[in-house]
C-alpha cells in the first residue's frame, strides 16, 4: 500500500478491530487510520497515532450519512474499509435452536446489526472508495453460507449473514460498472476468542479457537493476494472460498 493511504476500520471497539488498528499501524504507519465506533477509543491503543476516531452508531443511517457527507466536504476517500460489526446473542436473546425459539424483536434486531448497518455504510461505497484498488471487507461468518447449513439452527444470525452475503455479491455487480478496482470480501474469521463466541467455546478444539491478533494477521495477509476477475470474495481465514 502507498504512503497516503486512508483505512476505515467499523465497528472499532471489538477486540479483533484494536489488532486491525494494531498491526495495520505496524504495517503501514504512513496510512491515515480512521475508526467508527459506537464506544470511545480504546486504552488499548493509546500509542497508535490515528486520523480520527468516531463515535457513532452505524445502526442509524442519518449518523452514517453525516459522517458521510463530512468526509467528502475533507476530500477524504479510502483505499481499504473493514466492518467488524456483528451480533449473535445479548442479554435478551440468544440464538435459536428450533423454530419455535424465533423471536422478531430479536431477528430484527439481529438483521439491524448484522445486515442493515453494513448496508448503512456500503451504500456510500461509490462516494468514499478511491478509483485504483480498493478493498472492502465486511465480517460475515460461515454459517452464512446456504449452500453449506447442514447443521441448521441460529435462524436470524444465519439469515442475517446470508443476507449480508448477498449485499456483498449485488453491489459488487453494480461495481463493476461503477468502481472497476473496488474488492468486495465476505470474511469468516473462523471461531475467534471474543464475547461474541464466547458463550459457544466449550466444544471447540484449543488449536481451533483463533486469537484476535491471529485473526487480524490473517485477513491483512489475505487481502492483498484477492483479485477484482475473481471477485466478490466469500472466504475464510485460509482464505479458501466457501460455496454462497
Ligand atoms: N468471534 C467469532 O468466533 C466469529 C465467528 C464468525 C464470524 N464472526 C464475526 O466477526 C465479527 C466480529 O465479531 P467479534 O467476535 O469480534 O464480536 P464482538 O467482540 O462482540 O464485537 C462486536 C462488533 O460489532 C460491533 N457493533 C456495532 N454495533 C453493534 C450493536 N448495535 N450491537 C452489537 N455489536 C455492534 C462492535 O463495534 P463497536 O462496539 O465498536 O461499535 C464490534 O465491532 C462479527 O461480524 C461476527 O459476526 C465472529
Amino acid at each position: 500500500m502507498s504512503e497516503t493511504d486512508n483505512i476505515l476500520i467499523i465497528g472499532g471497539g471489538s477486540a479483533i478491530a484494536t489488532e486491525l488498528i494494531r498491526q495495520t499501524s505496524a504495517n503501514d504507519p504512513s496510512a491515515h487510520l480512521y475508526v467508527v465506533s459506537r464506544s470511545q477509543r480504546s486504552d488499548a491503543i493509546t500509542d497508535v497515532s490515528l486520523a480520527d476516531w468516531i463515535e457513532l452508531d452505524s445502526t442509524d443511517a442519518d449518523a452514517v450519512a453525516e459522517q458521510v457527507s463530512q468526509w467528502r466536504e475533507q476530500g477524504v476517500l479510502f483505499n481499504r474499509v473493514i466492518s467488524t460489526i456483528g451480533v449473535l446473542h445479548s442479554e435478551q436473546f440468544h440464538p435459536e435452536k428450533r423454530l419455535e425459539d424465533i423471536d422478531i424483536n430479536a431477528l430484527m434486531q439481529v438483521f439491524t446489526v448484522n445486515t442493515a448497518s453494513n448496508a448503512n455504510w456500503l451504500k456510500y461505497a461509490p462516494q468514499l472508495l478511491v478509483k485504483q484498488r480498493a478493498e472492502w471487507v465486511v465480517f460475515s461468518a460461515r454459517v452464512g453460507s446456504i449452500s453449506d447449513n447442514r447443521l441448521g439452527g441460529w435462524y436470524s444470525y444465519r439469515m442475517s449473514k446470508a443476507a449480508l452475503n448477498m449485499l456483498v455479491k449485488t453491489a459488487a455487480v453494480e461495481l463493476q460498472r461503477r468502481l472497476k478496482q473496488a474488492v468486495l470480501v465476505s470474511y469468516h474469521p473462523g471461531t475467534v476468542d471474543t464475547p461474541l463466541s464466547e458463550p459457544f467455546q466449550a466444544n471447540v478444539k484449543p488449536e481451533k479457537l483463533f486469537t484476535p491478533a491471529f485473526t487480524a494477521k490473517q485477513l491483512l495477509t489475505i487481502l492483498p493476494e484477492l483479485t477484482v476477475e475473481r471477485g466478490p470474495h466469500y472466504i475464510d481465514w485460509q482464505g479458501e472460498p466457501i460455496p454462497w
